[in-house]
């Protein structure tokens, strides 16, 4: 299986990391739209515009399936770009709601959901929320740790700062979905804020556990072929994804 990651940016590398660990594809090209990033912020349009364009530059790799692992593409872009594409595109959205399903007994768990304020905005994830009877659903758009953690800082006093900025007022929840590529690379960090009873949803395992249950993988890739583009400093983001992914 030969697969497309696309991301607005380096975010969605924490995706890839978790495919890479569970050894699924044979091979994975991923894109990260560096020129255009952030599309957090962006309005709708926009965000649907340079999705589509992302699905046409797939086009050049007769791909098994596009993975979007920006949250905020998947909040608003995923029927447009699965009417352009010609193999499947899927979301992370989805993948975390059904996560989160999963995992959850009680349907009045306090849930709190953290992204973009452009995917706080679509209300992505309360839609499908409701949909599988989740009432207690709190959400808060988080913009602030995506540039943190493009400067590589995922602790310390700024790391804090920001958290007691955001959270404070907020109930701590019984879950917590990380919906931003981002926020994975602050894991230890929103824990140890949150303390341990609170269960943190990851998008790239989410996608990981969406995906085994679809469908069939009969073979496990342990050293797969990738390929890393960008729309400006591809070598910024190879670096980086060596860096990361450790390949
Ligand atoms: N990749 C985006 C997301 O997951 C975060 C960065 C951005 O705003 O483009 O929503």
């Amino acid at each position: 299986m030969k697969v497309g990651v696309f991301d607005s940016g380096i975010g969605g590398l924490t995706v890839v990391k978790s495919l890479l660990e569970h050894q699924l594809f044979e091979e994975i090209i991923y894109f990260g739209d560096t020129a255009r990033v952030p599309y957090g912020s962006k309005d709708k349009n926009t965000i649907i515009r340079y999705a589509i364009e992302a699905v046409e530059f797939f086009k050049n790799f007769e791909l098994d399936m596009i993975i979007v692992a920006c949250n905020t593409v998947s909040a608003y872009a995923l029927d447009e770009m699965n009417e352009s594409a010609d193999c499947p595109v899927i979301g992370v959205v989805e993948a975390g709601i059904l996560a989160t399903a999963n995992s959850l007994q009680e349907r009045d768990a306090n849930i709190l959901i953290i992204g973009t304020n452009a995917t706080i905005n679509s209300q992505a994830y309360e839609d499908g929320l409701r949909l599988k009877n989740f009432s207690n659903l709190h959400a808060k758009a988080t913009p602030l740790l995506v540039p943190l953690v493009e400067e590589e800082i995922f602790s310390g006093e700024i790391i804090n700062a920001t958290f007691k900025h955001y959270f404070s007022k907020l109930e701590r929840p019984q879950a917590l979905i990380l919906g931003c590529t981002h926020f994975p690379l602050l894991t230890k960090e929103l824990q140890k804020y949150f303390t341990q009873e609170t269960q943190l949803i990851h998008s790239g395992d989410a996608i990981v556990e969406y995906l085994q249950n679809r469908f069939a993988f009969e073979k496990k890739y342990k050293n797969p072929k990738m390929k890393f583009f960008a729309s400006e400093n591809p070598e910024a983001l190879r670096t980086i994804a060596r860096k990361w992914l450790n390949v």
